[in-house]
């Protein structure tokens, strides 16, 4: 009798204990639509869901329109079931930021900062009150290790960017498609802004096991000619050295705005940067843009992510869900995220 006891116990202990840190997180949800996807990730009750921005669909001038925005959000039933089960965290993109594409001149970005705090209410706000833009940095604790998750604010201080007036009318074969912005190479052009870096190199000083940073737009993919850091090449080269001037080990990240999931990564620091990108949580798009650092993917479907942390076998696991279930799945060493 012993012995089957003894193995139900070992296999469910293994249910449990097998889990690890389960970070969620998804972008691109659109208030009025039903958000299914919101509950599929509530029921795998993971320890946090991060909301990586275009967290609702403002555009607007009009600060009653955002405040609307955020009021229909809070009424949507799978919304409310995720906020039940799951502590929330939360950075901005464009659309909830007020206006398509928009940088530092949104002329609404204090009206909006107060609209976003009020409706995440994120969990310390003395942070938030302290600086001017919403980035933000938690730890948490899990079997003895410390997880840290860096969210970035992407919109309040980034330089404007460089636009391509005139479409070009030699077709091109690597981009079939439109391209709005050329990268933008002058010294003061920035994504995160002085203050924002002072932060972040402060957080980068802080020991963890495990260091998520979470950018709204892309971080590791190529230059394709809509958002992405890639067209401040000098701001991703500065992200890269940071890590490597701090001996910053176990560092990824996370990021949405595309609609649609993809796996990234770039060697252009001491060891490879990953980036994991899932958008859609409503929202969709035709096509994937090219991204020669796509190591898997993409996945067009409406999507949420996971990244699983199982410190006692050391390694790190980049998850990507549909309505159908699991859609992409890459499990690395943490030793590959360590300077050699
Ligand atoms: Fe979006």
């Amino acid at each position: 009798m012993i012995l089957p006891i003894l193995m139900i116990w070992i296999i469910q202990g293994e249910l449990v204990f097998g889990q690890g840190f389960n970070l969620s997180f998804g972008s691109c949800l659109h208030q009025e639509k039903e958000l299914a996807l919101l509950s599929k990730a509530a029921d795998q009750l993971p320890n946090a869901f991060v909301f990586l921005g275009d967290n609702i669909y403002a555009d607007t001038y009009d600060s009653m329109r955002i405040n609307k925005a955020y009021q229909a959000l809070a009424c949507n039933l799978n919304f409310q079931t995720l906020k039940r089960s799951v502590p929330l965290y939360a950075t901005w993109d464009d659309h909830d930021y007020g206006m398509d594409d928009v940088g530092k001149y949104y002329p609404l970005k204090e009206a909006s900062k107060r609209m976003f705090t009020s409706f995440f209410q994120p969990p310390n706000p003395v942070q938030l009150l302290s600086h001017e833009g919403i980035y933000q940095s938690y730890r948490f604790r899990y079997r003895g290790k410390k997880i840290q998750l860096i969210l970035l604010d992407t919109r309040t201080f980034r330089s404007s960017l460089k636009r391509i007036n005139k479409p070009s009318e030699e077709t091109d074969t690597y981009y079939p498609y439109e391209r709005l912005y050329l990268p933008v190479y002058t010294e003061d052009s920035t994504m995160l802004g002085e203050g924002q870096w002072a932060w972040l190199a402060e957080q980068i000083r802080v020991k963890s096991a495990v260091t998520i940073i979470a950018s709204s737009t892309q971080f590791a993919t190529e230059y394709n000619g809509y958002e992405t850091w890639a067209n401040f090449p000098l701001e991703q080269e500065r992200m890269a050295q940071l890590i490597e001037s701090m001996h910053k080990e176990h560092v990824v990240f996370i990021s949405g705005d595309v609609h649609y999931a993809e796996l990234s990564k770039v060697c252009n620091a001491a060891y490879p940067l990953y980036d994991l990108t899932s958008s859609g949580i409503s929202e969709s798009w035709g096509f994937a843009a090219p991204n020669v650092h796509r190591e898997e993917g993409p996945v067009m479907e409406n999507n949420f992510g996971v990244l699983r942390i199982r410190p006692w076998r050391n390694e790190l696991t980049f998850l990507i869900y549909t309505q159908q279930g699991l859609r992409l799945q890459r499990t690395i060493s943490l030793d590959e995220l360590e300077f050699k």
